[in-house]
């Protein structure tokens, strides 16, 4: 696995089988961190947008395990969009990305593994808050 610490789409074995594929990931073997808490989206309302901040700290890979939706990051001035819609692929976040999800199909499900535990303290909500987080740190 070659993982840069950007944001990225990494691709999952998809063992295929006429009973039904199979995927799969292991801590720091397919994702370049190891997991320590999980959680998953679902039920979105039409429209509803999930998000809408960065991590000082924590990784994320984030999954559609069923349907599909948006995941839109701004790094630096850029904005970049990863459409997830396949549960054999995923895309890694690294710390200090700014993110929000939007755009999910009806019984859209997201996954998403992390490398720590539940810390409101490690969010950045305000985006300018962020904004000055980012230019102090680069
Ligand atoms: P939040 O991460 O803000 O949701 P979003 O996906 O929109 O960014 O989480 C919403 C609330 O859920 C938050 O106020 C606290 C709670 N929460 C936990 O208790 N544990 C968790 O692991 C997560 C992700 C959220």
């Amino acid at each position: 696995m070659e993982v840069t610490d950007r944001a990225q789409l990494i691709y999952l074995p998809k063992i295929e089988d006429p009973r039904g594929n199979l995927s799969f990931f292991e801590n720091s073997v397919q994702i370049p961190f190891d997991i320590k808490r999980m959680y998953w989206i679902h039920d979105v309302p039409g429209g509803a947008s999930r998000g809408g901040h960065a991590f000082k700290e924590q990784k994320e890979f984030i999954v559609a395990l069923s349907g599909s939706f948006d995941v839109v990051l701004n790094i630096g001035n850029n904005v970049e969009t990863f459409s997830l819609n396949r549960s054999y692929y995923g895309l890694y976040i690294p710390a200090g990305v700014w993110r929000h999800l939007g755009n999910f199909s009806t019984n859209a499900l997201a996954f998403i593994v992390s490398d720590t535990d539940y810390s409101e303290t490690d969010y950045i909500r305000d985006i300018e808050e962020y904004e000055r987080h980012v230019i102090k740190s680069n």
